[in-house]
């Protein structure tokens, strides 16, 4: 068997990496399209196909409405929280306020998990295809804020895209652990990628400026291998795409003053725009100018064509930006606060994300910590590669290397008499952790008690985020306030919570599962993962019929070319067999039966190869070779060399 391997996947909201240590090495895998980095796109098609990354984004302009793009800020929230990131896609998302939101495409809804599975999903067969073998483990990473809900929407879309979430791994001492799938903090991730072969006492900042987020995070990693979060910040609405926009803001403002036409009105043109502000960002990461050359944008009253042509300098950019750089700093102030450390106690800063190659990204973390961000590792992957050491760190069991202390980023509470926020595990507590309370009834022979729980900072429950709610049911028969019920919240290492209830009177134990964290139960997640499954089957057919036709094609070219080129050398006769051959290539394309059509492609090359070869024989001489067989994998091409050198 094939050695097991625990990928790693940094699932972000612009762009997802998948990474596996082989070795003493990380290596990031590469996807279908070749790219180490693929967008987090998922696309609806005409054709009914589902296209993952690169090729999502491309068509985006001409598909708006079916191409989700950033569905990491729709997980596991709900309608009212996301109402800023609504306004900023053009797709439908749908649910009553207080529902879990869930996108619209065609009429057919599908919630968040599901579209990121879709996009683990294409991570996962790179990572096969690479490996060579099933990949069913991984480590996900999650933004250090996730709360409950959002890391368990994280795991059900590991489970919909068939990953394991609960395993067994025998550690090298070959005893048997019994593990819940690994989700880690991204800082944590990008320490680990910067730290693990290092072995020294310091402190490090994590500066992650990604697509959507802003994110920082202060570690103490220790030469033991302990890496202990100390502070975590950040701003939730702040990222690359703010920096496309006030690109963007500045040429369709400059586009409307030249030519009075107002490109805000026409979403295709905004698309082709939000393209080329986002490259001319990054070009300006390295060049001092850059040209926007959109020809044919829009039109004019006259429907005479309109073309947008500007060039920016790097200097004019930054002072657009300047804002958003100034919204850079507040979040690592408050870090290094929580953290009691002065920004010259910090050792290195490493930089994750996109836009920190902006370099006056890189002069604002100068100016802060007083210097140089630490670039040894590309800011794109560094998340990735941190997850795929900590997958082969699991897999060494109790002989780990690393131990990770992770802080939970929001407090953990029940709602209590008067609307009151009762903490029971309150926020930077190191997890994993738990905690009991006990709590008893309020009116005589009450049977049930509910509890609500929320997360969050405020003192009024209903300002949190409310997690979830259970009934205690089957208290027995007592006075108001003599049942004692003692109620656990266990916060485990990914920061998922599972809370159970015990009856002191009688014993009785109830282990609660928490419905509606992530708004899917065990078996809605179970169905999805087998729709998703029947659809991976499907697109595979979809894909291997799409090759063969091309293929088919291919072939019925060269063969009509090669016959056409012979002219009179080939008598009727000659050409009957691979006429009526090509003829049935080409009725088996429209019925769509894979297997038809390559016996229809295989009967073509062999009637292909006996006309060669025959008229070979009649030409005699050096081209008298037979040709090719048909079993030659481009033989297409081949059965037309061989034409060539017949003409000779
Ligand atoms: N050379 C560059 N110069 C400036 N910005 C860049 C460059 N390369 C990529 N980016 C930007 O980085 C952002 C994507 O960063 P990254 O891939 O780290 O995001 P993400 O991890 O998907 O998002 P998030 O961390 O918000 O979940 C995009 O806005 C992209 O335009
Ligand atoms: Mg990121």
């Amino acid at each position: 068997m094939a050695e097991e391997k625990i990928i790693g996947i940094d699932l972000g909201t612009t762009n997802s990496v998948v990474a596996v240590m082989e070795g003493n090495e990380v290596k990031v895998i590469a996807n279908r399209d070749g790219d180490r980095i693929t967008p987090s796109i998922v696309a609806f098609t005409d054709k009914g196909d589902r296209p993952v990354g690169e090729k999502a984004k491309r068509q985006a302009v001409t598909n708006p409405k079916r191409t989700i793009y950033s569905i990491k800020r729709f997980m596991g929230r709900r309608h009212n929280e996301v109402e800023s990131e609504e306004k900023l896609v053009p797709y439908k998302v749908v649910g009553g306020p207080n529902d879990l939101v869930k996108v619209e495409i065609d009429g057919k809804q599908f919630t968040p998990p599901e579209i990121s599975a879709m996009i683990l999903r294409e991570l996962k067969e790179s990572a096969e295809a690479y490996l060579g073998h099933t990949v069913r483990k991984a480590v996900i990473t999650v933004p250090a804020y996730f709360n409950d809900s959002q890391r368990q929407a994280t795991i059900d879309a590991a489970a919909i895209a068939g990953f394991d979430t609960d395993y067994e791994i025998r550690g090298k001492d070959g005893k048997v652990v019994k593990q819940r799938m690994r989700i880690i903090n991204e800082p944590t991730a990008a320490s680990i990628a910067y730290a693990f072969d290092k072995k020294k006492d310091q402190k490090i900042a994590v500066f992650d400026l990604g697509g959507g987020t802003f994110d920082v995070s202060i570690l103490d990693v220790g030469d033991d291998g302990v890496f202990q979060v100390l502070s975590t910040n950040g701003d939730t609405h702040l990222g690359g795409d703010d920096f496309d926009q006030v690109l963007m803001d500045y040429l369709a403002d400059e586009f409307k003053k030249e030519h009075g036409a107002d490109l805000r009105k026409d979403p295709m043109a905004m698309q082709r725009l939000k393209q080329a502000a986002e490259q001319a960002k990054k070009d300006l990461s390295s060049q001092a100018n850059t040209d926007v050359n959109l020809p044919f944008i829009t039109m004019d009253e006259n429907r005479n064509p309109l073309h947008l042509v500007r060039s920016i300098s790097r200097n004019q950019f930054e002072r657009m930006a300047d804002h958003l750089i100034e919204r850079c700093k507040k979040p690592v102030l408050a870090a290094l606060k929580d953290a009691k450390l002065t920004p010259n106690q910090v050792d290195e800063v490493v930089l994750v994300g996109g836009m920190t190659r902006m370099p006056r990204v890189q002069q604002l973390v100068k100016e802060i910590f007083g210097k140089e961000g630490h670039k040894g590792v590309n800011p794109d992957e560094v998340v990735a590669v941190g997850a795929a050491i900590q997958g082969a760190q699991l897999l060494l069991g109790a002989a780990a290397d690393i131990q990770l202390l992770d802080v939970t980023p929001l407090t953990l509470g029940i709602k209590t008499l008067g609307g009151v926020l009762t903490p029971m595990i309150t926020r930077n507590t190191t997890i994993p952790t738990r905690k009991s309370e006990t709590y008893t009834t309020a009116a005589d022979n009450q049977p049930s008690v509910e509890v609500e729980v929320y997360q969050g900072e405020r003192p009024m429950a209903d300002d949190n985020k409310k997690i979830g709610s259970f009934h205690l049911d089957g208290i027995q028969p007592a006075p108001a306030r003599v049942p004692k019920i003692e109620v656990t919240f266990e916060l485990d290492a990914n920061g998922v919570l599972s809370v159970t209830a015990k009856d002191l009177g009688t014993n009785k134990q109830q282990s609660i599962r928490i419905e509606g964290s992530s708004g899917m139960t065990k078996e809605e997640v179970e169905r999805m993962k087998r729709d998703a499954e029947l659809h991976a089957e499907e697109d595979k057919k979809k894909r291997e019929f799409a090759e063969a036709k091309n293929e088919a094609e291919n072939r019925v070219h060269a063969v009509e070319k090669m016959m056409q080129e012979a002219g009179d050398k080939l008598t009727d006769a000659d050409k009957a067999p691979v006429t009526a051959a090509v003829q049935k290539v080409r009725e088996a394309i429209p019925r769509g039966d894979l297997g038809a059509l390559k016996s229809a492609t295989s009967g073509l090359d062999a009637a292909a190869t006996a006309m060669a070869q025959h008229v070979a024989s009649k030409a005699g001489g050096p081209g008298a070779e037979p040709g090719p067989t048909a079993e030659k994998k481009d033989g297409g091409d081949d059965v037309m060399d061989a034409e060539y050198e017949v003409k000779k």
